[in-house]
Protein backbone atom coordinates (compact mmCIF):
# COMPACT_ATOMS: atom_id res chain seq x y z
CA UNK A 1 0.00 0.00 0.00
CA UNK A 2 1.12 3.69 -1.38
CA UNK A 3 2.14 5.47 1.79
CA UNK A 4 1.17 9.18 2.37
CA UNK A 5 2.36 11.87 2.49
CA UNK A 6 4.82 11.63 -0.98
CA UNK A 7 7.91 13.62 -1.62
CA UNK A 8 7.78 15.20 -5.04
CA UNK A 9 10.91 14.35 -6.56
CA UNK A 10 10.99 17.31 -8.97
CA UNK A 11 10.09 21.16 -7.51
CA UNK A 12 7.82 21.45 -10.73
CA UNK A 13 5.64 18.22 -10.38
CA UNK A 14 4.11 16.42 -8.02
CA UNK A 15 4.74 13.09 -6.84
CA UNK A 16 5.40 10.99 -9.80
CA UNK A 17 3.41 8.18 -7.91
CA UNK A 18 0.30 10.69 -8.62
CA UNK A 19 0.36 9.87 -12.00
CA UNK A 20 0.48 6.15 -11.81
CA UNK A 21 -1.98 6.29 -9.30
CA UNK A 22 -4.46 7.89 -11.71
CA UNK A 23 -3.84 5.95 -14.50
CA UNK A 24 -3.83 2.46 -12.30
CA UNK A 25 -6.28 2.55 -9.51
CA UNK A 26 -7.64 6.26 -9.46
CA UNK A 27 -9.54 5.21 -6.08
CA UNK A 28 -6.36 3.53 -3.96
CA UNK A 29 -6.14 2.46 -0.62
CA UNK A 30 -3.42 5.09 1.04
CA UNK A 31 -1.33 4.29 4.26
CA UNK A 32 -1.01 7.31 6.73
CA UNK A 33 0.83 8.40 9.56
CA UNK A 34 -1.78 6.97 11.65
CA UNK A 35 -4.06 4.76 10.12
CA UNK A 36 -5.34 4.52 6.23
CA UNK A 37 -7.35 6.67 3.85
CA UNK A 38 -8.93 6.24 0.49
CA UNK A 39 -6.98 8.43 -2.31
CA UNK A 40 -8.70 9.99 -5.11
CA UNK A 41 -6.77 11.13 -8.18
CA UNK A 42 -8.92 11.77 -10.79
CA UNK A 43 -10.64 15.63 -12.01
CA UNK A 44 -14.20 14.10 -12.12
CA UNK A 45 -13.58 11.69 -8.74
CA UNK A 46 -12.18 14.24 -6.41
CA UNK A 47 -15.08 17.37 -7.49
CA UNK A 48 -17.61 14.56 -7.14
CA UNK A 49 -16.35 13.88 -3.71
CA UNK A 50 -15.67 17.68 -3.07
CA UNK A 51 -19.42 18.02 -3.51
CA UNK A 52 -21.33 15.67 -1.92
CA UNK A 53 -22.55 16.42 1.50
CA UNK A 54 -21.60 12.80 2.41
CA UNK A 55 -17.85 13.66 3.57
CA UNK A 56 -17.32 15.90 6.40
CA UNK A 57 -14.81 18.40 7.10
CA UNK A 58 -14.77 17.95 10.96
CA UNK A 59 -11.67 17.69 12.32
CA UNK A 60 -13.18 16.73 15.89
CA UNK A 61 -13.69 12.92 14.17
CA UNK A 62 -10.93 10.71 15.20
CA UNK A 63 -10.99 9.21 11.68
CA UNK A 64 -9.97 12.31 9.85
CA UNK A 65 -7.10 11.82 7.41
CA UNK A 66 -3.86 13.60 8.93
CA UNK A 67 -0.28 13.44 7.16
CA UNK A 68 1.40 14.35 10.26
CA UNK A 69 0.98 12.18 13.62
CA UNK A 70 -0.93 15.36 15.34
CA UNK A 71 -3.21 15.39 18.44
CA UNK A 72 -7.12 16.47 17.67
CA UNK A 73 -7.56 19.77 18.78
CA UNK A 74 -9.23 20.25 21.94
CA UNK A 75 -12.69 19.65 22.55
CA UNK A 76 -13.25 23.27 23.71
CA UNK A 77 -11.69 24.30 20.60
CA UNK A 78 -14.26 26.19 18.79
CA UNK A 79 -14.42 24.67 14.84
CA UNK A 80 -14.06 27.50 12.22
CA UNK A 81 -15.73 27.51 8.51
CA UNK A 82 -13.05 25.68 7.34
CA UNK A 83 -13.66 22.20 9.08
CA UNK A 84 -17.45 22.87 9.94
CA UNK A 85 -20.49 20.41 8.15
CA UNK A 86 -23.99 21.64 7.46
CA UNK A 87 -26.11 22.99 9.20
CA UNK A 88 -23.52 25.39 10.96
CA UNK A 89 -21.31 25.68 7.40
CA UNK A 90 -23.80 27.52 5.13
CA UNK A 91 -25.17 30.39 7.44
CA UNK A 92 -21.37 31.13 9.36
CA UNK A 93 -20.33 31.17 5.41
CA UNK A 94 -22.95 33.25 4.50
CA UNK A 95 -22.49 36.11 7.20
CA UNK A 96 -19.07 36.56 5.74
CA UNK A 97 -19.17 36.04 2.00
CA UNK A 98 -19.91 39.84 1.48
CA UNK A 99 -16.49 40.82 2.57
CA UNK A 100 -15.23 38.49 -0.08
CA UNK A 101 -17.33 39.22 -3.81
CA UNK A 102 -15.84 40.25 -6.61
CA UNK A 103 -17.12 44.03 -6.37
CA UNK A 104 -15.62 44.25 -2.56
CA UNK A 105 -12.60 42.74 -3.78
CA UNK A 106 -12.08 44.69 -7.20
CA UNK A 107 -12.81 47.73 -4.96
CA UNK A 108 -9.44 46.99 -3.04
CA UNK A 109 -7.16 47.29 -5.89
CA UNK A 110 -5.73 50.52 -5.59
CA UNK A 111 -4.76 49.86 -2.14
CA UNK A 112 -3.15 46.61 -3.15
CA UNK A 113 -1.14 47.89 -6.01
CA UNK A 114 -0.09 50.79 -3.18
CA UNK A 115 1.45 48.06 -0.74
CA UNK A 116 2.87 46.11 -4.18
CA UNK A 117 4.51 49.38 -5.00
CA UNK A 118 5.80 50.44 -1.63
CA UNK A 119 7.49 46.90 -1.42
CA UNK A 120 8.95 47.18 -4.62
CA UNK A 121 10.42 50.49 -3.97
CA UNK A 122 11.56 49.06 -0.77
CA UNK A 123 13.00 46.50 -2.32
CA UNK A 124 14.95 48.32 -5.31
CA UNK A 125 16.32 50.81 -3.15
CA UNK A 126 18.02 48.04 -1.27
CA UNK A 127 21.15 45.80 -1.97
CA UNK A 128 21.06 43.03 -4.39
CA UNK A 129 20.55 40.65 -4.81
CA UNK A 130 17.79 39.56 -2.35
CA UNK A 131 15.00 37.39 -0.99
CA UNK A 132 12.20 37.68 -2.95
CA UNK A 133 10.21 36.41 -0.44
CA UNK A 134 10.74 38.69 2.51
CA UNK A 135 11.02 42.02 0.27
CA UNK A 136 7.65 40.87 -1.19
CA UNK A 137 5.88 37.35 -1.51
CA UNK A 138 5.41 37.58 2.60
CA UNK A 139 4.60 41.00 3.23
CA UNK A 140 2.44 41.86 0.26
CA UNK A 141 -0.58 39.43 1.23
CA UNK A 142 0.38 40.16 5.00
CA UNK A 143 -0.63 43.62 4.37
CA UNK A 144 -3.55 43.09 2.94
CA UNK A 145 -5.11 40.42 5.92
CA UNK A 146 -4.05 42.89 8.32
CA UNK A 147 -5.78 45.69 5.96
CA UNK A 148 -8.44 43.82 5.65
CA UNK A 149 -9.47 42.42 9.24
CA UNK A 150 -7.77 45.15 11.02
CA UNK A 151 -4.50 43.04 12.61
CA UNK A 152 -1.85 45.51 13.34
CA UNK A 153 0.72 44.46 11.23
CA UNK A 154 3.28 45.35 13.63
CA UNK A 155 2.35 41.80 15.09
CA UNK A 156 3.16 40.33 11.71
CA UNK A 157 6.35 38.56 12.80
CA UNK A 158 4.51 37.08 15.50
CA UNK A 159 2.00 35.47 13.22
CA UNK A 160 4.06 34.92 10.81
CA UNK A 161 6.29 32.88 12.37
CA UNK A 162 3.27 30.81 14.51
CA UNK A 163 1.51 30.05 11.55
CA UNK A 164 4.14 29.07 9.79
CA UNK A 165 4.61 26.57 12.52
CA UNK A 166 1.29 25.15 11.79
CA UNK A 167 1.56 24.14 8.14
CA UNK A 168 5.02 22.65 9.14
CA UNK A 169 4.92 18.60 8.81
CA UNK A 170 8.47 18.66 10.51
CA UNK A 171 7.46 20.67 13.32
CA UNK A 172 7.09 19.12 17.00
CA UNK A 173 2.72 18.31 17.45
CA UNK A 174 3.43 19.94 21.16
CA UNK A 175 5.25 23.55 19.58
CA UNK A 176 2.48 23.08 16.59
CA UNK A 177 -0.18 23.01 19.52
CA UNK A 178 1.62 25.82 21.40
CA UNK A 179 1.97 28.61 18.13
CA UNK A 180 -1.93 27.89 17.58
CA UNK A 181 -2.45 28.74 21.73
CA UNK A 182 -0.56 31.85 21.17
CA UNK A 183 -2.43 32.84 18.11
CA UNK A 184 -5.60 32.01 19.75
CA UNK A 185 -4.51 34.37 22.62
CA UNK A 186 -3.56 37.17 20.61
CA UNK A 187 -6.87 37.45 18.46
CA UNK A 188 -8.65 36.72 21.76
CA UNK A 189 -7.36 39.68 22.78
CA UNK A 190 -7.58 41.66 19.25
CA UNK A 191 -11.31 41.14 19.13
CA UNK A 192 -12.07 41.68 22.74
CA UNK A 193 -10.51 45.11 22.28
CA UNK A 194 -12.73 45.49 18.66
CA UNK A 195 -15.66 44.46 20.78
CA UNK A 196 -15.40 47.18 23.03
CA UNK A 197 -15.08 49.70 20.91
CA UNK A 198 -16.01 48.50 16.80
CA UNK A 199 -12.98 49.85 14.28
CA UNK A 200 -14.09 50.17 10.30
CA UNK A 201 -12.59 46.84 9.42
CA UNK A 202 -13.88 43.41 8.46
CA UNK A 203 -13.87 42.16 12.04
CA UNK A 204 -15.24 45.56 13.48
CA UNK A 205 -18.19 44.75 10.65
CA UNK A 206 -18.48 41.28 11.85
CA UNK A 207 -19.67 42.34 15.57
CA UNK A 208 -21.84 45.07 14.88
CA UNK A 209 -23.90 42.67 12.09
CA UNK A 210 -23.70 40.34 14.64
CA UNK A 211 -24.87 42.08 17.75
CA UNK A 212 -27.77 43.43 15.02
CA UNK A 213 -28.90 39.82 14.31
CA UNK A 214 -28.35 39.16 17.90
CA UNK A 215 -25.82 36.39 17.52
CA UNK A 216 -23.08 38.26 19.00
CA UNK A 217 -20.38 35.27 19.75
CA UNK A 218 -16.58 36.19 20.98
CA UNK A 219 -15.25 32.27 20.10
CA UNK A 220 -16.86 32.26 16.60
CA UNK A 221 -15.45 35.81 15.62
CA UNK A 222 -12.15 34.64 17.26
CA UNK A 223 -12.36 32.16 14.90
CA UNK A 224 -12.85 33.51 11.80
CA UNK A 225 -9.74 36.23 13.00
CA UNK A 226 -7.93 33.00 13.15
CA UNK A 227 -8.58 30.96 9.78
CA UNK A 228 -8.85 34.53 7.55
CA UNK A 229 -5.43 35.49 9.04
CA UNK A 230 -3.44 31.97 8.27
CA UNK A 231 -5.25 31.54 5.50
CA UNK A 232 -5.04 34.89 3.91
CA UNK A 233 -0.79 34.73 3.76
CA UNK A 234 0.81 31.97 4.12
CA UNK A 235 -1.05 30.56 0.81
CA UNK A 236 -0.69 33.98 -1.39
CA UNK A 237 2.97 34.33 -0.54
CA UNK A 238 3.84 30.70 -1.63
CA UNK A 239 2.44 31.28 -5.06
CA UNK A 240 3.93 34.28 -5.31
CA UNK A 241 7.41 33.01 -4.89
CA UNK A 242 6.29 30.09 -6.90
CA UNK A 243 4.69 32.02 -9.71
CA UNK A 244 7.93 34.35 -9.69
CA UNK A 245 9.97 31.00 -10.34
CA UNK A 246 7.82 29.66 -12.71
CA UNK A 247 7.79 32.09 -14.95
CA UNK A 248 11.46 33.48 -14.56
CA UNK A 249 12.18 29.52 -15.49
CA UNK A 250 9.73 29.76 -18.49
CA UNK A 251 10.72 32.59 -20.26
CA UNK A 252 8.59 32.31 -23.12
CA UNK A 253 5.58 32.41 -21.02
CA UNK A 254 6.95 35.48 -19.09
CA UNK A 255 6.94 36.86 -22.75
CA UNK A 256 3.46 36.17 -23.04
CA UNK A 257 2.77 38.67 -20.13
CA UNK A 258 5.17 40.90 -20.57
CA UNK A 259 3.50 41.25 -24.21
CA UNK A 260 0.14 41.49 -23.28
CA UNK A 261 -0.61 42.18 -19.51
CA UNK A 262 -4.75 41.24 -20.20
CA UNK A 263 -3.49 37.72 -20.35
CA UNK A 264 -1.81 38.16 -16.94
CA UNK A 265 -5.46 36.74 -15.45
CA UNK A 266 -5.02 33.60 -17.36
CA UNK A 267 -1.68 33.23 -16.30
CA UNK A 268 -2.43 33.77 -12.68
CA UNK A 269 -5.34 30.48 -13.11
CA UNK A 270 -2.60 28.12 -15.12
CA UNK A 271 -0.21 28.96 -12.23
CA UNK A 272 -2.62 28.14 -9.54
CA UNK A 273 -3.42 25.06 -11.60
CA UNK A 274 0.38 23.94 -12.23
CA UNK A 275 1.51 23.57 -8.55
CA UNK A 276 -1.86 23.26 -6.48
CA UNK A 277 -0.10 24.35 -3.33
CA UNK A 278 -3.17 23.57 -0.99
CA UNK A 279 -3.82 19.70 -1.38
CA UNK A 280 -3.77 18.64 1.81
CA UNK A 281 -7.04 20.99 2.26
CA UNK A 282 -9.07 18.31 0.62
CA UNK A 283 -9.33 15.87 3.32
CA UNK A 284 -12.53 14.70 4.61
CA UNK A 285 -14.40 10.94 6.37
CA UNK A 286 -17.45 9.64 4.88
CA UNK A 287 -20.34 9.93 7.44
CA UNK A 288 -22.67 7.62 5.10
CA UNK A 289 -21.91 4.80 2.08
CA UNK A 290 -21.24 6.56 -1.00
CA UNK A 291 -19.79 5.39 -4.36
CA UNK A 292 -17.16 7.42 -6.00
CA UNK A 293 -16.07 6.28 -9.29
CA UNK A 294 -17.86 2.77 -8.79
CA UNK A 295 -16.19 1.90 -5.73
CA UNK A 296 -18.42 2.00 -2.33
CA UNK A 297 -17.00 4.67 0.71
CA UNK A 298 -17.97 3.17 3.67
CA UNK A 299 -19.16 5.46 6.45
CA UNK A 300 -16.55 6.49 8.81
CA UNK A 301 -13.91 5.92 6.36
CA UNK A 302 -11.20 8.87 5.01
CA UNK A 303 -10.83 9.96 1.97
CA UNK A 304 -7.85 12.23 0.32
CA UNK A 305 -8.88 14.07 -2.85
CA UNK A 306 -5.39 14.72 -4.52
CA UNK A 307 -5.73 18.12 -6.24
CA UNK A 308 -2.64 17.91 -7.31
CA UNK A 309 -3.30 14.88 -9.67
CA UNK A 310 -6.80 15.73 -10.75
CA UNK A 311 -5.00 19.10 -12.06
CA UNK A 312 -2.49 17.35 -13.92
CA UNK A 313 -5.23 15.12 -15.35
CA UNK A 314 -5.18 14.34 -19.26
CA UNK A 315 -8.66 14.04 -19.65
CA UNK A 316 -9.04 18.11 -18.47
CA UNK A 317 -6.13 19.50 -19.58
CA UNK A 318 -4.44 19.00 -22.15
CA UNK A 319 -0.71 18.13 -22.07
CA UNK A 320 -1.18 18.53 -18.47
CA UNK A 321 2.77 18.68 -16.74
CA UNK A 322 3.30 21.90 -19.37
CA UNK A 323 3.26 24.96 -18.04
CA UNK A 324 1.13 26.85 -20.45
CA UNK A 325 -0.19 30.30 -19.41
CA UNK A 326 -2.23 30.52 -22.68
CA UNK A 327 -4.18 27.44 -21.89
CA UNK A 328 -7.62 28.15 -20.36
CA UNK A 329 -7.26 26.38 -16.69
CA UNK A 330 -10.46 26.96 -15.71
CA UNK A 331 -11.88 24.36 -13.84
CA UNK A 332 -9.00 23.66 -11.89
CA UNK A 333 -8.77 22.18 -7.98
CA UNK A 334 -6.50 24.67 -6.39
CA UNK A 335 -9.04 26.29 -4.64
CA UNK A 336 -11.05 23.06 -4.01
CA UNK A 337 -14.40 23.00 -5.20
CA UNK A 338 -18.19 22.56 -3.89
CA UNK A 339 -19.52 24.01 -0.08
CA UNK A 340 -15.37 25.14 1.03
CA UNK A 341 -14.06 26.30 -2.28
CA UNK A 342 -12.24 28.66 -1.03
CA UNK A 343 -13.70 32.40 0.43
CA UNK A 344 -10.39 34.30 -0.60
CA UNK A 345 -9.86 33.58 -3.78
CA UNK A 346 -10.98 36.56 -5.67
CA UNK A 347 -8.68 38.43 -3.08
CA UNK A 348 -5.53 35.46 -3.51
CA UNK A 349 -6.58 36.40 -7.88
CA UNK A 350 -6.02 39.93 -7.57
CA UNK A 351 -2.94 39.89 -5.29
CA UNK A 352 -1.11 37.65 -8.06
CA UNK A 353 -2.22 39.65 -10.77
CA UNK A 354 -1.13 42.68 -9.10
CA UNK A 355 2.68 41.09 -8.22
CA UNK A 356 3.00 39.44 -11.38
CA UNK A 357 2.35 42.78 -13.47
CA UNK A 358 4.41 45.15 -11.28
CA UNK A 359 7.32 42.61 -11.49
CA UNK A 360 7.24 42.61 -15.14
CA UNK A 361 6.60 46.28 -15.71
CA UNK A 362 9.02 47.97 -12.19
CA UNK A 363 11.42 45.26 -12.68
CA UNK A 364 12.12 44.02 -16.33
CA UNK A 365 15.52 42.46 -15.68
CA UNK A 366 14.18 40.21 -12.88
CA UNK A 367 16.44 37.00 -12.84
CA UNK A 368 17.36 34.29 -10.15
CA UNK A 369 20.20 34.95 -8.07
CA UNK A 370 21.18 31.18 -8.03
CA UNK A 371 21.09 28.17 -9.47
CA UNK A 372 16.90 26.56 -8.99
CA UNK A 373 18.81 23.21 -7.84
CA UNK A 374 19.89 25.58 -4.58
CA UNK A 375 16.05 26.49 -4.08
CA UNK A 376 14.63 25.39 -0.83
CA UNK A 377 11.20 24.37 -1.27
CA UNK A 378 8.49 23.69 1.22
CA UNK A 379 8.32 19.69 0.80
CA UNK A 380 7.77 19.85 4.57
CA UNK A 381 4.79 21.51 4.66
CA UNK A 382 1.07 21.34 4.21
CA UNK A 383 0.73 24.58 1.87
CA UNK A 384 3.60 23.83 -0.76
CA UNK A 385 5.90 27.24 -1.54
CA UNK A 386 9.94 28.20 -0.89
CA UNK A 387 11.73 29.43 1.99
CA UNK A 388 13.64 31.54 -0.03
CA UNK A 389 14.26 33.13 -3.44
CA UNK A 390 17.43 34.88 -3.80
CA UNK A 391 16.57 37.28 -7.05
CA UNK A 392 18.46 40.40 -8.72
CA UNK A 393 17.93 42.77 -11.31
C1 LIG B 1 -10.65 27.45 1.69
C2 LIG B 1 -6.76 27.36 -1.23
C3 LIG B 1 -6.09 32.12 -0.46
C4 LIG B 1 -9.55 32.04 2.90
C5 LIG B 1 -9.68 27.04 0.79
C6 LIG B 1 -9.62 25.73 0.20
C7 LIG B 1 -8.52 25.69 -0.60
C8 LIG B 1 -7.89 27.00 -0.53
C9 LIG B 1 -8.00 24.52 -1.42
C10 LIG B 1 -10.64 24.60 0.37
C11 LIG B 1 -10.62 23.94 1.71
C12 LIG B 1 -11.50 22.73 1.82
O1 LIG B 1 -12.00 22.20 0.83
O2 LIG B 1 -11.69 22.26 2.95
C13 LIG B 1 -6.26 28.66 -1.28
C14 LIG B 1 -5.16 29.06 -2.15
C15 LIG B 1 -4.98 30.41 -1.94
C16 LIG B 1 -5.95 30.83 -0.94
C17 LIG B 1 -4.40 28.17 -3.11
C18 LIG B 1 -3.99 31.38 -2.53
C19 LIG B 1 -3.33 31.21 -3.64
C20 LIG B 1 -6.97 32.52 0.50
C21 LIG B 1 -7.10 33.86 1.01
C22 LIG B 1 -8.07 33.82 1.98
C23 LIG B 1 -8.56 32.47 2.05
C24 LIG B 1 -6.28 35.06 0.52
C25 LIG B 1 -8.63 34.90 2.86
C26 LIG B 1 -8.37 36.11 2.88
C27 LIG B 1 -10.13 30.78 2.85
C28 LIG B 1 -11.24 30.39 3.71
C29 LIG B 1 -11.55 29.07 3.37
C30 LIG B 1 -10.64 28.68 2.31
C31 LIG B 1 -11.92 31.23 4.77
C32 LIG B 1 -12.65 28.18 3.99
C33 LIG B 1 -13.94 28.33 3.25
C34 LIG B 1 -15.02 27.43 3.79
O3 LIG B 1 -14.72 26.43 4.46
O4 LIG B 1 -16.20 27.70 3.52
N1 LIG B 1 -8.63 27.80 0.32
N2 LIG B 1 -6.69 29.74 -0.57
N3 LIG B 1 -7.87 31.71 1.14
N4 LIG B 1 -9.80 29.74 2.03
FE1 LIG B 1 -8.32 29.78 0.66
Amino acid sequence: MQQMPIERTCPFSPPPEYARLRAETPIAKVGLPRGEAWAISTHEGVRQMLTDPKFSSSRQNPKFPLLVDAPPPPDDFKPSLIVMDPPQHGPARRAVLGEFTLKRINAMRPRIQQIVDDCLDEMLSGPKPTDLVAALSLPVPSLVICDLLGVPYADHEFFQTNSHKMVGYSVDPHERMAAIGELRNYLDDLVSGKEAQPTDDLLGRQILKQREAGTADHDDLVGLAFLLLVAGHETSANMISLGTLALLENPEQLDVIRNDPSKTPGAVEELLRYFTIAESAALRVAVEDTEIGGTVIHAGEAVIGLTQAANRDPQVFDDPDTLNVERSARGHLAFGFGAHQCLGQNLARLELQIVFDALVSRVPGLALATSPDKLSFKNDASIYGLYELPVTW
